[in-house]
């Protein structure tokens, strides 16, 4: 797939007449779109009958849209399957925790561990690959859509015994587990495998045993990545050459993302901004920039190796949010610049044209239902491709460089959500004050996985591990190398509690590192929304009033680490929130609390100064990211966050390369704009 940045669309040509489509295309390209993703909810019209495949409505619209230059992108159906196939085979529906099967009428309402399932859906799949292996317009292949999303999992019969099957494979014998899962505790005892899961399975659920939850979302998640993985290695058979990826959902978390992403070409990411809103700190409707940048972050981090694609983002107003407000002007051609400054190579929007009936109708598009080509929509999506247009030749294919990472695993994000305290349970949010400290110092930051420790260990100066209750003796082993290495280290508060099988160690915490961060944690003090403390750093560390911090508060007795804060408030006032511990070459920090974003901005400013890292002091809500060439060149990507006009001074002068493109040293930034200069690296 020839590298450039790419803007479009998803578009479904079955929705309109066909005598409409050249016109639609004449449009698509009239505006500078590259790309259009299709397909992605038509197997009813694909397969209209069992076996009989029809895709000569699909070569049609895809000739009158390469007739325009435009290239294609095929979504696999099987998010939505025909009637004809739920009818014959009603075992493939999904059935929900409330033990009800779903009906036909919606999408995702199918159990993707049934075997029936998975043949039908590689049988079309094939079909696919093989018909448009030979067609050149035809560049990148998704597989299903959102997987996960509406529906999470599925507790039919064929998945108990598939569950069963995945316990005797973990656990071996029925011993073992009865022992990982302190199985005695109310009697719950499975005196075989085969009692899992008991006859009152739903109920049992109910009971929220933590192990069985843990291992039943990782059964989950085992069930969607081979599924996306059965597919891509059926379309890298059938269509060789053309990258495969899936439309994954950011901070969703319905599955493993890092091994869905090994398991794919390149990583798909949708984005929907405006639930996300409004930021905390300007109020700004629908946009909370520090978050928007989380979930890019987190989605580039996923293959660090090659550009991320945007597949589905909204111009306008959705159709599933409590209100469906409309984004202030600029902002939704902001989203797209926050999407490529952090190394997005496409960005495609949902969707080309409103459809006018069905259950979104109400959602925006491109061209809205009066199809004039004069709206605020149509606008935004040219300028979106003219900006592409005009970076493109620079920009695609370069990366984005961090030194500094989170560390994390999505078995953590499941376990958060039995958190003890229902506060402790927003796992993104709580990172929120640490993103919020890199985006203000204008530091970028990777997010990498702590089950692949090889993957990532030699490369980082500074990795924070947020809430990271979940830690297997593996796990620690590879952040005692990191440290023992030189690097630096920041734990938080809830660290190493459980092993893997989510079951409390029975030593000090931070267990199992308690010596590598030379404090013992005592207990702690959950705190309610009412109550706050504040933590007074060393003198060197912050002059000044203490900063406040909420959630939590741990009661620490230092063995050996060097007290860098204390509580201010509270019968611990005086004692350790913040230390510090030389251990070999490197130091772990652990701050004991949840810091607001002024504690997490001062500590991460001290540690990126001792890591040598270079931080910057931006106006407000300017961010700067920078996406490197394999040449001498770098691309400093300015975003101005605000609906108002801000002037500063860049870190290096440079071309700009979106507009003038001469040489400039001091930016001035409109409402919601970029600049992004050209500079050497240095
Ligand atoms: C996405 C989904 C699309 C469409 C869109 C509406 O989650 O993938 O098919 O439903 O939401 O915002």
């Amino acid at each position: 797939m020839e590298t450039k940045l790419r803007t479009g669309a998803a578009y479904y040509p079955e929705h309109w007449p066909e005598t409409t489509w050249t016109e639609q295309a004449r449009r698509m390209s009239e505006l500078g779109l590259t790309t259009l993703r299709v397909g992605e909810f038509a197997w009813a019209l694909m397969e209209p009958e069992e076996g009989r495949f029809d895709f000569a409505w699909l070569d049609r619209s895809i000739e009158v849209l390469a007739g325009e230059g435009l290239e294609v992108i095929i979504g696999t159906p099987t998010a939505a399957p025909p009637q004809w196939l739920t009818k014959r085979y009603p075992e493939v529906r999904l059935v929900d925790e409330r033990g009800v099967r779903l009906p036909h009428g919606g999408r995702r309402h199918v159990c993707i561990t049934s075997a029936r399932y998975r043949q039908l859906s590689e049988r079309i799949v094939r079909a696919i690959g093989e018909h448009y292996a030979a067609c050149e317009a035809v560049i990148a292949f998704q597989t299903d859509n959102e997987l996960s999303c509406h529906q999470g999992a599925c507790y039919c019969p064929e998945c108990q015994t598939a569950f069963r099957e995945y316990l005797r494979d973990r656990y071996g014998t029925i011993e073992r587990l009865r022992e990982e899962w302190d199985a005695d505790f109310w009697s719950i005892r499975p005196d075989s495998f085969d009692d899992l899961p008991p006859e009152d399975w739903f109920l049992w659920m109910s009971m929220q045993h933590p192990a069985l939850k843990l291992e039943y979302q990782r059964f989950t998640s085992c069930q969607l990545c081979s599924y996306h993985a059965l597919q891509w290695k059926v379309l890298h058979a059938t269509a060789p050459g053309r990258p495969v990826f899936h439309n994954m959902m950011g901070l969703h978390g319905g599955f493993d993302h890092f091994r869905m992403a090994r398991e794919s070409d390149v990583v798909g990411l949708d984005i929907y901004p405006n639930p996300s809103g409004p930021d905390p700190k300007t109020g700004n409707l629908h946009y909370h920039p520090v978050r928007l940048s989380m979930v890019h972050n987190v989605t580039r981090s996923l293959r660090r190796d090659v550009p991320y694609h945007v597949v589905e983002s909204p111009l306008a107003s959705v159709n599933w949010t409590r209100v469906n407000a409309l984004p202030r002007p600029g902002q939704a051609e902001m989203w797209s610049h926050i999407a490529f400054a952090h190394g997005a190579d496409t960005y495609l929007t949902f969707r080309w044209q409103a459809v006018r009936s069905a259950s979104e109708k109400h959602h925006c598009a491109v061209l809205m239902h009066d199809l004039r080509m004069d709206g605020p929509n149509v606008d935004t999506a040219r300028r979106i491709a003219a900006n592409a247009g005009a970076m493109s030749r620079d920009l695609a294919g370069t990366l984005v460089r961090s030194r500094a990472a989170f560390a994390h695993c999505y078995e953590n994000l499941w376990q958060s959500r039995h958190h003890k305290s229902a506060r402790m349970q927003d796992y993104w949010d709580l990172w929120l004050p640490w993103c919020e400290a890199f985006f203000a110092l204008g530091v970028s930051y990777d997010v990498v996985d702590l089950n692949h420790p090889e993957e990532w260990l030699p490369d980082y100066d500074l990795v924070i591990l947020p809430y990271q209750q979940n830690l297997s003796d593996a796990m620690a082993g590879a952040l005692r190398r990191f440290v023992t290495g030189g690097a630096t280290l920041v734990a938080t508060c809830c660290t190493g509690w459980a092993d893997e099988f989510a079951r409390m160690r029975d030593v000090p915490q931070p267990a199992p590192l308690a010596d590598l961060f030379g404090i013992v944690v005592q207990t702690h003090d959950p705190l309610e929304e009412t109550r706050t403390n504040a933590v007074r750093l060393l003198a060197d560390l912050a002059r000044g009033e203490p900063s406040p911090v909420s959630h939590w508060c741990d009661l620490i007795e230092p063995r050996g680490a060097a007290v860098m804060g204390t509580f201010e408030q509270d019968f611990y006032a005086g004692s350790p929130a913040v230390t510090a511990h030389e251990a070999g070459g490197g130091k772990a920090w652990y701050v004991g609390t949840v810091p607001g974003d002024e504690l997490a901005t001062v500590l991460v400013r001290h540690l990126c100064a001792a890591c040598n890292i270079e931080t910057h002091d931006f106006p407000p809500r300017v961010q700067l990211l920078s996406r490197w060439a394999d040449d001498r060149r770098r691309f400093d990507y300015y975003l101005n966050h605000t609906p108002h006009e801000v002037t500063f001074k860049a870190v290096q002068g440079g071309r700009n390369l979106l507009v003038g493109r001469g040489r400039v040293n001091t930016l001035t930034l409109g409402p919601w704009g970029a600049a992004v200069l050209e500079v050497e690296q240095r």
